[in-house]
């Protein structure tokens, strides 16, 4: 192996798809997945790869700081992709406390035993940071788009959190010379999406037949990126980005919430086989989420420029994949939902 990354949060939604294409794309580097396992992290994301020789999974938390310098150690780790976080904005709403501790006091350990390990020789050494567009605010429906010069104007406490910990990120190369790169991404969809996200919850529940809860008038807009396109841009970028740097991935993908829930009732339908559409009474608006961004649009033409990437589906087609996928892994649905899954990793890693 000549190489050792760290994938945090590599049991969750996106960070699954990144240590699929790593450990598959490059069997010459050791891929440690380091992951809490908390209700949204679930090793089944990664049953095609977990056997592989340069795959490794370590259960931990990124917020113990010894920890985090006893696996630095251990691996003689060369790069950090991190994902792991709280990432649900309802969830920080209820709860904005968990979400400072992982995602900022998570991350500036990360960082500590990061610069510790390296300790200035910082050849070949990477620390990737994924963030969000949501650190952005919101924009009005002007057309407008987020660059990555746009003024920092968090929301909710996850942006919030997310936030300051893209700040620390900063903080530790302009201070210390950690080579850090941060990417800034806007709506991701695809399978393995935990379901109390808008797309894997509603085509659980059309297809249950169970409401549809539509926050305020479904007039809110966010731009869509299919996960893998999101995963090759992260290839892309912990290769070929440039140190210090900012990029943001989005999909030129807008979609007000109502249009894109309506797109799902007529995907589900069809492919069940039930008349397209007759599913939309479940439609049903509800409280609006507290604070709620009217509108998120990236603007990734740095990332297109500068290292050619683009994103590969249309939105209908990944629609389509997504759909179907959710419809063909019940099973995984229901384990994810009833909390089963969890007691199989109390089981599987007692006494680790
Ligand atoms: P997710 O909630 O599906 O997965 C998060 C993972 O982090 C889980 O496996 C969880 O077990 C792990 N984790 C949580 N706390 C931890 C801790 N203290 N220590 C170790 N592991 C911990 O999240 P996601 O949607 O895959 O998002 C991944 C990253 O991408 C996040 O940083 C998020 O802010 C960012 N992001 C997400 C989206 C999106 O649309 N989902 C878009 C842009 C950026
Ligand atoms: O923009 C990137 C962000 O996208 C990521 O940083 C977050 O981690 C990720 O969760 C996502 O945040 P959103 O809040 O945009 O995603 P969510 O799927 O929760 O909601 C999408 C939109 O749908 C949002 O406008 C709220 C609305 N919504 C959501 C749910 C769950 C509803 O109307 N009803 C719902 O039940």
């Amino acid at each position: 192996m000549n190489k050792t990354i760290v994938i945090t949060g590599g049991a969750g939604f996106i960070g699954s798809h990144v240590v699929r294409l790593f450990v598959n794309k490059y069997p010459d580097y050791r891929i440690v997945n380091l992951d809490k396992l908390t209700y949204a992290g679930n090793l089944a994301n990664l049953k095609d790869i977990e056997s592989k020789p340069n795959y490794i999974f370590e259960k931990g938390d990124i917020c113990d700081l010894d920890a985090m310098r006893q696996l630095f150690q251990r691996y003689n780790v060369d790069g950090v992709i991190h994902l792991a976080a709280e990432s649900h904005v309802d969830r920080s709403i209820r709860d904005p406390f968990t979400f400072a501790r992982t995602n900022v006091l998570g991350t500036l350990s990360l960082l500590q035993a990061a610069k510790e390990q390296w300790n200035g020789n910082w050849e070949g050494k990477r620390f990737y940071h994924i963030s969000t567009d949501e650190v952005y605010g919101a924009l009005p429906f002007d057309g407008t788009l987020f660059t990555e010069h746009t003024r920092y104007d968090p929301h909710s406490p996850y942006s919030a959190s997310k936030a300051s910990s893209d700040h620390f990120v900063r903080a530790y190369h302009d201070t210390y010379g950690l080579p850090v790169v941060i990417t800034n991404c806007s709506n991701n969809y695809g399978p393995y999406q935990f379901p109390e996200k808008l797309i894997p919850l509603f085509i659980n529940n059309i297809r249950h037949k169970k409401p549809l809860p539509v926050y305020g008038k479904g007039e809110n807009v966010r731009d869509w990126l299919f996960v893998e396109d999101h995963a090759r841009a992260i290839d892309l970028i912990y290769h070929r980005g440039r140190t210090a740097e900012t990029y943001n991935i989005g999909g030129f993908n807008e979609w007000r919430n109502i249009d894109l829930v309506r797109l799902l009732v007529r995907t589900v339908d069809r492919l069940l086989g039930r008349p397209e559409g007759s599913d939309e009474p479940l439609i049903t608006f509800v409280t609006d989420r507290a604070g709620h961004d009217l509108r998120y649009a990236i603007d990734s033409s740095k990332l297109k420029n500068e290292l050619g990437w683009e994103p590969s589906l249309q939105f209908e087609e990944g629609i389509e994949k997504t759909v179907k996928w959710y419809l063909d892994n019940q099973a995984w649905l229901d384990e994810v939902t009833s909390g089963e899954y969890e007691k199989y990793y109390e089981r599987m890693y007692a006494g680790r």
